[in-house]
């Protein structure tokens, strides 16, 4: 056994531990990709439903990745683990989402100042009205600063976190892009209802990978020249 936890989903495995600040993809895979590609001397620390999690260094300094799932319930629930039994302060999630404001493009880095979304679940605590799902300050500032250092455009702004992916109405796309939203993707509301009730940090990194009203997308090359910017600006964000 490895450290003891109230955890449902999660098993320490003995000897390992998790990083003060974890990065989130949606996949697993990635999560291993980016701890054997960026990190060194990366170390499983979970593979329970195979959610892989590796504890590493990156410029001398500790930093975990790992899988979040997909939607809401999924990384709602590693990240309230992650906060509340593991010792984690800081998440930032690393995904791709598709785009919907005129000013954004395929090929853009979106931070995700706020996350609106049709889930119920920033509703689970109880706040009458409507919670604002909203990112940490500090962490969406060194990002940015990070990114405008790197010279790579960002747009930073509200996103909506949707429980659907295939929508039986294509006047909801409309009616997001009326709201003045960035981009649509499936995890952030729920990341950040999380670390607002823990009191814990959270931000969220995502690369424009389709444009819900432009023909544009990312071809297999650019896809991995885009993440190389998106990974770099979250691990720098994570070690500063
Ligand atoms: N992630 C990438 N593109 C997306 C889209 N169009 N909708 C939801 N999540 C996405």
């Amino acid at each position: 056994m490895g450290t003891p936890s109230p955890s449902a989903c999660m098993e320490i495995k003995d000897g390992t531990h998790v990083a003060k600040v974890v990065l989130m993809p949606g996949d697993p895979l990635r999560a291993k990709y980016v701890a054997e590609t960026y990190l060194e001397h990366p170390v499983v620390f979970n593979d329970v439903r195979n959610m892989l999690g590796f504890t590493g260094t990156y410029e001398g300094k500790e930093v975990s990745v790992m899988g979040s799932g997909m939607g809401i319930p999924s990384i709602g629930l590693y990240s309230h683990e992650l906060f509340h039994f593991f010792g984690v302060e800081g998440i930032i999630r690393i995904g791709s989402a598709g785009g919907v404001g005129e000013k954004v493009n395929v090929r853009d880095v979106v931070l995700a100042m706020s996350a609106t979304t049709n889930s119920a679940y920033p509703s689970r605590y109880g706040l009458p009205g409507q919670l604002a799902p909203t990112a940490d300050w500090e962490m969406l500032r060194t990002a940015a600063d990070i990114a405008d250092e790197m010279g790579v455009k960002t747009a930073v702004g509200s996103v909506y976190s949707s429980d659907y992916f295939y929508y039986p109405d294509p006047e909801v796309s409309e009616k997001e892009r009326k709201a003045g939203l960035l981009a649509v993707e499936m995890e952030t509301a729920g990341l950040y209802t999380e670390a607002m009730y823990a009191g814990k940090k959270a931000l969220s990194i995502l690369q424009v990978s389709d444009h819900l009203f432009k023909p544009d997308h990312l071809t297999p090359d650019e896809i991995r020249t885009s993440f190389h910017e998106m990974m770099e600006i979250a691990l720098k964000t994570a070690v500063r």
